[in-house]
């Protein structure tokens, strides 16, 4: 019988919520991949999941609520069991992420998480990272940020909003860069000057992601752990 469910983002997202247990804090990241995950737990608390969601963004939140899914902070949950996250790019454990504009709380998260889990279609996997870089800007920072990223060997863009006029705002009311770096063979390194820049609140590199859940054309879902 010929498998119906071959959306890969889907079976990626669904399978990573599989593994979430009974009482456990899980971190709820943004964008398309992480939403049928979102939606998978919805449909298990219904069946009698008991779990507390911490949302990456307002989309991650709404989406939550509308599933039926209690939501919780870090202040009164700081440790969280597992972070589901999607990834712009993702290169062994290291990704790329901020096409959302939320790589800010996504990494919050991903640090504060036990487990973080990163779900992707295969179309993100790639043996070395050039996906350009979200920076997320004070915007009293904007021109000292571009400078920056510069002097790094990027190009940074201003991002700009779709159906709303001029640049994109976070969650958190700043702008949003996407650096380019070109091909980028030392992302610890990136990641450790990206965060010595002033004015620039994070970026989107993830080093050290703990699995990866990769949805595949044919229906099936590889799982890579990092046994570090
Ligand atoms: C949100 O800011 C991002 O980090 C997303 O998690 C990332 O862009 C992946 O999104 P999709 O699952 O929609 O591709």
């Amino acid at each position: 019988m010929k498998n119906q469910k071959c959306n890969p983002k889907e079976t990626a997202g669904e399978c990573a919520a599989g593994f979430v247990e009974d009482g456990m804090v899980v971190g709820l990241g943004t964008g398309s991949t992480t939403a049928y995950a979102i939606k998978e737990l919805g449909r298990r608390v219904a069946d009698g999941l008991d779990i507390l969601g911490v949302a990456t963004s307002f989309q991650s939140s709404f989406l939550a609520v509308e599933n039926g899914i209690t939501l919780t902070t870090l202040d009164e949950h700081p440790e969280i069991d597992i972070g589901i996250d999607g990834a712009d790019q993702i290169a062994g454990f290291t990704a790329i992420k901020g096409g959302g504009a939320a790589h800010t709380r996504e990494k919050i998260v991903a640090l504060s998480s036990k487990k973080f889990v990163v779900v992707v279609d295969e179309s993100k996997c790639s043996d070395i990272l050039s996906h350009p870089v979200p920076l997320e800007v004070l915007p009293f920072a904007l021109k000292l940020a571009i400078r920056q990223v510069a002097e790094l060997g990027g190009k940074a863009e201003l991002r700009m909003g779709v159906r709303k006029d001029g640049p994109v705002i976070s969650d958190n009311g700043n702008f949003i860069l996407d650096a380019d770096f070109g091909r980028i063979d030392d992302p610890g390194s990136l990641d450790t000057k990206l965060s010595q820049c002033c004015g620039i609140v994070e970026h989107g590199i993830f080093t050290g992601v703990d699995a990866v859940y990769i949805g595949k054309g044919d229906g099936s879902v590889e799982i890579r752990e990092n046994s570090f």
